[in-house]
Order: C-alpha cells, then structure tokens, then sequence
C-alpha cells in the first residue's frame, strides 16, 4: 500500500485513528513483555521488537544499524538475533548496564550460579543488615515491611560472592521485585504513585517468604531468557551523548532505527531513579538533576532551573517554516516552556550534525517520534525532524503516521524515514 507514492512500512493500520485489533500495542514496550531478554525490565516509552522487525526486514547481516537512543535496547536485541550488527548509544548509564547484560552470552556455570542465589537466600531475621538506598521520600515508594525485606535481600546480593555476568542477572531480577512491589502504577507515558495502603502491602507482599517467591521466580524467568544463546559481540550499548557520537563510536553506519525522547517533558530519570539509586548508578537528587540536564528534554531536578538560564545559540538555525512563531506563542504563556522546546529542537540539530559523520552514504533512517502540544500551540515535531534532516544530508524525507499514542486525539507517534544522501 502506498500513501504519498511511498511503500507504507504499516501498511496494515486502515488509519491511524482506527486501527487494526492489537495493532497499536505490538509497537510498544507491551507487546514486548513476554519475549524473553526483551521483558526484562519496562521503560514506558520504549518500542517493540516487532516494530524494529519491521524496519530491518530488508537489510543484510553486511549492514550496520545505530540506535541513537538506546533505552532498553529494544533495536540492537532484535537486529542481534537477526544476525545484523548494532551499536547503540545512550546518556544513562543505568541504561547502558541493562542493555549490556541483556545483549550479553551467559555460561551455564553462570546461570546455575543464579538459581544457586536464589535457593540459598534467606531474608527472615538472619538476612544481615539491611543496605537502604538514599532515595527522597522513600516510602512514598514503598511500605515499611517491603522496603525491609528488599533491602535485605539486596544486601544480601551485595554480599554474595557471584561473578559479574551472574551478579547482573541478580540485579535485573531485583529491579524487577523492586518495582513490582513499589506503590506506583505505570500510565500511557508515564508513572505515577498510587494511594498505598499498608493493607495492600500486608496482603501482598511484606512477608518475607512472599518477597522471596516473588524474586525466585523472577529470576527463574530472567536465567531461563538469559539461557538462549544469542550471538556474541553483535549487539553492543556504549555510554555518551548523541549530540558528540563521533567521540564514542568509531564505525560507519547503513542504518539508524530509533526514537529519542519526545518534547512533552517526560523526564526518564523520574520512572529509572528507584533502580538508579538501589544499584548506585545516583547517590543523591542533585546528580538525578544533572544527568536529565544532559538528556534531550529533561526536566528533572535543576535541569529546570537550568533551562531558565540556558539562551538559544544564534548561529543554530532550525529549518522549519513557522518555528519562530511557534516558540513566541508558547513564550505568551510560559517563558520556561517556550526554552524547554526550542533546546529539545537545538539538541536536535546537534544531534544531526554529529550523525551525519558517522553516516555511509545511501544509509536510511528511521525516526519514530511523537508530537506534542503546549497550551493551544501544536508543536508538530514529526515535519520538523522531516525539515532538520532534510537540512542534514537525508533525501526523500517521509513521514508516516503509525498510531495514536493516548486519549487525547491530536498525540500521534510517527515514523520519519530519509536516505542519507549528503552532496
Ligand atoms: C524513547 S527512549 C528510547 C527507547 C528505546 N527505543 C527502547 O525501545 O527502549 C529515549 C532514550 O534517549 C536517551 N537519551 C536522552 N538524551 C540523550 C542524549 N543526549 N544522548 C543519548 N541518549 C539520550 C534517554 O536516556 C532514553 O533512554
């Protein structure tokens, strides 16, 4: 099916507005819950293998595929197990160790040391003393009961003698018991704490024995994941800043397939903090703060207070027609919004310019990004992604509207698709 003379890469959605059944969430983080080392741990805004699978179906193992934006490293998993090469790059390095246990090969001696943990941990009196992370308001989080029995166990995991592959299938099954028994409820874009009760922890989980099933099984599921072989060496996540790749990647790429943070202010610190501060990635709020500064369109902490003193760098011109009025009639009602939106596009360009030296010619990329609006101002993010990369070497730029992203009828998720074409 072609709309625009461009072969669709969805072409079964009928239209954005009224897809076909299951079709919206087999391309997000839901569709990715039972898929082994993809489920390991959820980060809401992040896509699904089916997605990717659909963007790399007509490459070859001799391509390359960059993902930008790591997250969970939904791409590299998934061109991994289709024998394609891929690096990816992320500005968290909580994210980084995830995708890099996820991608890695685990020996059987490491897996059996795993369900060995687990067997041996005992979390009832004699679990030694507990190790609490330094997270604020800590028991907005969880319930007194809980927050013993997990930390506990944690100290219990840092007290054990594993090896660092075993020690990072722990973890991940940690996260995962931490933020299942965590008073929080995840919505369409975000997370959010819920009215916690000490009932709902009594009846759920604040039993020790409860929260050492519950971590058993986890883990049970993580090492059974962790147990399929996937290939060594093609999937690799490094830690740096997507605006300066140049710095940390030294390949060239025929594809990119990703989908950077959106300009709606969603903050990934404030969801990944409590994995962030058990496993010492933070040790205070101010560093929360600063790493979401150094993030495209992060709000938390003093990034806002940052934001207020950043100015636009004259010499970056964003290519799209009516950008500067856009930014004037978000500026009449909030001064602070109006620089949150025209640093997210700055970071953009940024963003382009380094990509485009790390590119081989003809390499085609994907972006899947979402619009968003402020007050009554649409910012339409997708045809300026189109004008910016059309400004940066790619031809052809197409935007393809793949689905609707909440209840709110104008916030749409897009592919924007070019062919890196530089003259
Ligand atoms: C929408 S998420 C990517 C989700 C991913 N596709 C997945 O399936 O999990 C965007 C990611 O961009 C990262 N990010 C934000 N600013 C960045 C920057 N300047 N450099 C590199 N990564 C950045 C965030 O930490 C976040 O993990």
């Amino acid at each position: 099916m072609k709309r625009n003379g461009q072969q669709l890469l969805f072409p079964n959605d009928t239209t954005p507005s009224r897809p076909a059944p299951g079709f919206r969430e087999s391309l997000t983080f839901k569709a990715n819950r039972n898929l082994g080392r993809h489920g390991w741990l959820r980060l809401t805004p992040a896509y699904s293998r089916h997605l990717v699978e659909r963007l790399i179906a007509p490459l070859a193992t001799s391509d390359r595929v960059l993902d930008p934006f790591c997250g969970t490293g939904t791409t590299a998993m998934t061109c991994a197990e289709k024998g394609i090469p891929c690096d990816t790059v992320d500005v968290n390095p909580f994210l980084v160790w995830l995708a890099n246990a996820k991608f890695a090969r685990y020996q059987t001696a490491e897996l059996q040391a795993a369900t060995a943990f687990a067997s041996n941990l005992r979390l009832a009196n004699d679990g030694g003393t507990p190790w609490y992370p330094p997270i604020r308001d800590i028991e907005k989080w969880w319930a007194p009961s809980d927050l013993h029995t997990l930390a506990t166990l944690f100290a219990a995991i840092q007290q054990a003698e594993l090896s660092e592959p075993t020690r990072n299938l722990v973890l991940s099954a940690f996260c995962r018991v931490a933020i299942e028994t965590a008073a929080v409820s995840f919505g369409h874009q975000s997370m959010s704490f819920q009215e916690r009760t000490e009932q709902r922890s009594l009846t759920q989980w604040s039993s020790p024995e409860h929260l050492k099933h519950l971590f058993t099984k986890r883990l049970a599921e993580i090492v059974t994941a962790a147990a399929t072989p996937i290939a060594i060496g093609l999937a690799k996540a490094f830690l740096g800043d997507s605006r300066t790749l140049d710095t940390v990647l030294d390949a060239k790429y025929s594809c990119v397939i990703t989908s950077p943070p959106y300009p709606n202010r969603m903050s990934y610190i404030r969801e990944l903090r409590p994995y962030m501060f058990w496993l010492g990635f933070l040790h205070d709020g101010r560093q929360a703060g600063e790493l979401d500064w150094k993030a495209i369109g992060g709000t938390w902490g003093c990034a806002t207070s940052n934001l207020m003193r950043w100015r636009p760098d004259g010499s970056i011109n964003i290519s799209f027609d009516g950008f500067n009025s856009m930014i004037k009639r978000i500026s009449a009602r909030s001064f602070v919004l109006s620089l949150y939106v025209h640093k997210y596009f700055e970071d953009c360009v940024l963003h382009f310019r380094s990509l485009s030296r790390i590119l081989r010619k003809g390499a085609i990329a994907h972006y899947i990004v979402g619009n968003s609006r402020f007050y009554d101002v649409m910012v339409p993010t997708e045809e300026i992604y189109r004008d910016i990369m059309s400004s940066h070497g790619f031809r052809n730029v197409h935007v393809e509207n793949i689905r609707k992203r909440t209840s709110k009828k104008e916030l749409f998720e897009f592919v924007v698709r070019g062919v890196f074409t530089p003259e």
